[in-house]
């Protein structure tokens, strides 16, 4: 693998850009790993010096969200390196500027941060003055709306770029805490022999946020919340959790392994899948009065395989929800005889194990203990463990995803068989979405969601808020 001569990022005007990427590319900077030049594409007429302004105010408040300081030399290093190219995507001149601006430069990794819809359009510009040909294009999530469109959108790719060109993103690939799922199952004896149908009872993933679609009302509202993070960002959790274990760590054998758990994913019908919009979304700008898109959804699925068979794994995710976290818990089954509880009493609670993927992240284990006194009781214990605290601060997903691209690495983007099992799951559900129920902000989502879990959910949220 060789290393890319040049980034290019389309959409750099862009909410994504704005968030993520400059963030990231000043974070790649101040490590020395930014060793290449960065050209923005944009169709905002903008001047050098207002895009400038642009990344360095976003850089900026990334940093003091994050309480901060921002390194002056960097930052001005940076801003160095980062050059605008102003032209419409669908204007052949704005290629041949960008062909121009690029001389000299013989790989580059090209960024589409743009919507998917443009994804076609702006790989057949960059082909047409052949900057394709040694190019690694990277294309962010959705990719497509539902598996026609993604054959679709993947044939009409695959005829200007070979597979091992075309870099798809989805960023909780990047996280560390997404990939320590991986190490935590198959570097510790400990878990993987109990790690199936027969000690585990169930699996519970829930990404909640508690703000709204943030000024994205145009782009959320054609996608909603299972085009938006259940069908990737959540899938991906689930198949790293459940997943065989890879021969080996290659990225051949990694998404081999995936697209196997995939296609063992039951179909869902239209029943099976909860879906709330909370009250307010159609007030958002850029969402249709009449909208029916969702902003949560919650789900119960099975993976029809020897490990898992008849284990019902529960799904949800939402917007403008109670809190924002990011969870899987593992719960498994009580053991076979109940030595420690007393009679007519509550059973003890069963053995968790809850991985927080979210800001604070880390692991926690719920065991039980004997309760201090005469009586053979136990009581429930937490063994916790931060991963800032245990680790040190570890690199955010876009940084680590624009070093794998640089690099030619493809371990931490999804193959294009695993992203077709993975609109599989969810065909029939997209094409006769189940009927909306209404949701209050700060709640857990609509009643039903909360009703999935027998038992209650294991994450926060136990407890129904009154909902419209
Ligand atoms: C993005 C979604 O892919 O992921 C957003 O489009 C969502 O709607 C975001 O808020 C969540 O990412 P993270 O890393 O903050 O959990």
């Amino acid at each position: 693998m060789s290393r890319a001569d040049v980034l290019v990022l389309f959409g750099a005007t862009g909410d994504l850009a704005k968030k993520k990427l400059f963030p990231a590319l000043y974070e790649m900077e101040a490590t020395g790993e930014l060793e290449i030049p960065v050209f923005a594409v944009a169709s905002s007429k903008w001047s050098q010096e207002e895009f400038k302004v642009r990344a360095s105010s976003s850089i900026r408040e990334r940093k003091a969200a994050l309480e901060e300081p921002v390194n002056e030399d960097v930052l001005n290093k940076l801003l160095g390196k980062l050059f605008l190219v102003v032209g419409d995507y669908k204007d052949p001149l704005t290629f041949t500027k960008l062909r121009e601006a690029l001389t000299g430069f013989n790989l580059p990794v090209i960024y589409l941060a743009i919507a998917p819809g443009m994804f076609t359009d702006v790989t057949q510009g960059l082909a047409n003055v052949n900057l394709t040909a040694s190019a690694r294009v990277v294309v962010e999530k959705p990719f497509g709306r539902d598996l026609s469109s993604a054959i679709e959108l993947d044939e009409s790719l695959k005829k200007l770029l070979p597979e091992d060109q075309i870099y798809r993103i989805d960023h909780y690939l990047g996280k560390e805490s997404v990939e320590d799922l991986l190490v935590f199952r198959f570097a510790n004896t400990l878990f993987e022999p109990v790690w199936n149908r027969n000690y585990i009872s169930n699996i519970q993933i829930t990404m909640s946020e508690d703000f709204g679609i943030d000024g994205r009302g145009k782009f959320y509202d054609e996608v909603g919340a299972l085009r938006d993070v259940l069908q990737n960002h959540v899938l991906q959790v689930l198949t790293m959790l459940t997943m065989e274990p890879p021969i080996d760590m290659s990225s051949r054998a990694l998404q081999d392994e995936k697209v196997k758990t995939l296609s063992s994913m039951r179909e869902l019908i239209p029943d099976d899948v909860i879906r709330g919009q909370y009250v307010g979304y159609l007030e958002e700008s850029g969402v249709a009065k009449n909208s029916q898109t969702e902003t949560f959804v919650a789900m119960k699925l099975y993976i029809d395989n020897w490990r898992w068979a008849g284990v019902p794994i529960y799904l949800r995710t939402g917007k403008k929800m109670a809190e924002t976290s990011m969870e899987a818990v593992v719960e498994f089954k009580q053991p076979p005889r109940q030595l420690f509880s007393l009679k007519g009493s509550k059973l003890p609670e069963p053995n968790i194990v809850r991985f927080r993927m979210g800001r604070h992240d880390g692991v926690d284990l719920s065991l039980q203990a004997k309760s201090p006194g005469s009586a053979l009781i136990t009581n429930t214990i937490d063994l916790t463990v931060e991963f800032a605290a245990a680790l040190g601060e570890r690199k955010e997903a876009y940084e680590r995803l624009l070093d794998a691209a640089i690099l030619g690495d493809h371990f931490r983007f999804t193959r294009i068989d695993a992203v077709l099992q993975s609109w599989a799951i969810f065909d029939d559900v997209l094409k006769a979405p189940s009927r909306l129920q209404p949701y209050f902000e700060g709640s857990w989502g609509p009643e039903d969601a909360l009703d999935l879990v027998p038992g209650g959910w294991a994450i926060c949220g136990k407890a129904a808020d009154k909902n419209p």
